[in-house]
């Protein structure tokens, strides 16, 4: 029997899954490590972190499962996308690496704009200039510790310095350089025009490859401390967007998901290049060569509701513990018990600013409405009701700009919730299916490992093979009226409260 390995080394933890070849799969673990907040809208983690948490999850999976490394045809890595590691000349980490959802890089987004130009940045990586992209944390380490750009001889993304502990590659791919704001993405490949007037030499790069290409090999030394076999080739992988579309088979036109991971993703899977002018979506390039995706980003979706729980809901957290069940499944029947619009309050989940449609670093969470009369639950449903209005305005931008939003996925954490489903379903009014494979990025890339090795011809063929649907909920008639109306309040709070965050920022 052949197998193939998915690495997904997300913002939580990094989960390793062992498949079968016709993706079933045979042994998954999971570990985790903290984030650093050591400032407000600061984010960072340790790279060692990471590889101590693939090293560990491979060494279990191959525990688990008992067997022979060598079947293991490939190996595919995913992960958090943007952050940014570098290593000195000796291949040392040289700072924690900021992440994602850091926002402290309000004035490199100001000199993005003016060395390259908005429309210009918009033209070429397909994005405006974001707090959260790899290129403005670059310029932040440059302006505020030149004493460790100094020493940088390497920038790698999160899973592309695994990659490079795996096979001492200094590569990425595609869907994830997309999100760097460096690569031509018309184009799939680093600007030089975006290099040059930034002042970042492309040497400091990986090579770039297509997400199913064989970008190396494991090490021996590697070998010896995970058990894999040395000459295992390791493909390309994906962000772990791009990542979760292959697996739950997002890969034509037509077809879109919804993730509520910590972030939460609206992504549509395109054959042609579309950008909007306004900069409101990312447009990337996908996990299927010579394609693109756009996609939407509510940075603080399960983050949310994480945050929520880990603060106010301590008794239901010990319950959950006494009664064996996730804490989440509480919090869900708790909200069950509130009706649509959690009785007048609204939650914005802008706790890390927002993407999607707003591009606010400066905004921040807010419920707005609050009474006597509500209660925990009723604040619990009201952040999940917030999530789904922030991830039905990724849709409404994706309308606008002509993309069909019909056929959608569910995935994450909060995807599993038959709940958050329902809202995702009357908001977009449009049914909502999950897949009956629930590993989605691990999968995604132990796909493109299967591909890139051979085992199938195509993305689009491998995921007809292996991508089974589910469930499927169809909208509620009346709960959609409901929404709407609702949703039509909550689009009046941002605008209203866009001046206040602005100051609040400056206190
Ligand atoms: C995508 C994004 C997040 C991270 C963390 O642009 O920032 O989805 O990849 O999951």
């Amino acid at each position: 029997m052949a197998y193939i390995l998915g690495i997904d080394i997300g913002t939580s933890g990094t989960k390793t899954v062992l498949f079968s070849e016709d993706g079933k799969a045979v042994a998954s673990s999971t570990h985790e490590y903290p984030l650093y907040t050591p400032q407000n809208g600061y984010a960072e983690q340790n790279a060692e972190d990471w590889w101590n948490a693939v090293v560990n999850s491979v060494k279990d999976v191959l525990d688990e499962s008992g067997i022979d490394s060598a079947d293991i045809k490939g190996i595919g890595l995913s992960g958090q996308m943007h952050g940014l590691v570098m290593l000195d000349a000796d291949n040392r980490v040289i700072r924690k690496s900021i992440i994602w959802c850091d926002q402290r890089t309000a004035n490199e987004v100001d000199e993005l704009n003016q060395k390259v130009g908005h429309d210009k940045l918009i033209e070429i990586t397909a994005n405006p200039a974001i707090t959260g992209f790899t290129a403005a944390k670059i310029l932040w380490v440059k302006n505020n510790e030149p004493e460790n750009y100094e020493k940088c001889r390497h920038i790698l993304l999160p899973k592309d310095y695994v990659r490079f502990m795996l096979t001492g590659e200094y590569a990425t791919e595609v869907s994830d350089a997309s999100g760097m704001q460096l690569l031509d993405i018309p184009k799939r490949d680093w600007s030089d025009e975006v290099l040059q007037k930034l002042g970042i030499d492309k040497a400091l790069l990986g090579k770039v490859y297509e997400s199913p290409e064989i970008t190396g090999e494991i090490t021996a030394k590697v070998a010896s401390l995970t058990g894999l076999k040395a000459g295992t080739p390791v493909v390309g992988g994906a962000g772990d967007n791009a990542a979760g579309a292959v697996g739950t088979g997002v890969v034509e036109d037509g077809k879109a998901f919804t993730t509520i991971g910590s972030s939460g993703v609206v992504f549509t899977h395109t054959d042609k290049i579309s950008i909007d002018k306004g900069g409101r979506v990312h447009t990337f390039c996908c996990a299927v060569p010579g394609a693109w995706h756009v996609m939407g980003v509510t940075q603080s979706a399960g983050l949310s509701l994480k945050w929520f729980r880990d603060n106010f809901c301590w008794s239901e957290m010990e319950t959950a513990l006494n009664m064996n069940v996730d804490p989440y499944y509480l919090t869900d029947k708790a909200a069950e018990t509130v009706p649509i619009g959690a009785n007048r309050l609204f939650y914005m989940p802008y706790l890390n600013g927002e993407r999607t449609p707003h591009l606010d670093p400066n905004a921040r969470g807010t419920f707005i409405g609050l009474s006597t009369i509500h209660k925990k639950q009723h604040l619990i449903r009201a952040a999940m009701e917030g999530v789904s209005y922030s991830l039905r305005d990724c849709v409404e931008v994706m309308r606008e700009m002509g993309i069909n939003v019909n056929d959608m996925m569910a995935c994450g954490g909060g995807g599993t919730s038959p709940l958050w489903r329902q809202m995702l379903a009357d908001l977009y009014a449009c049914n909502v299916k999950t897949t009956l494979n629930t590993e989605g990025p691990a999968l995604g890339v132990a796909i493109l490992a299967a591909v890139g090795t051979g085992i199938y011809s195509s993305v689009a063929e491998a995921c007809k093979a292996i991508i089974k649907i589910n469930r499927e909920q169809a909208p509620i008639p009346e709960n959609i009226d409901k929404y709407e109306r609702a949703y039509g309040m909550y689009r009046k709070l941002y605008p209203a409260m866009k001046g206040v965050f602005a100051e609040l920022a400056e206190l």
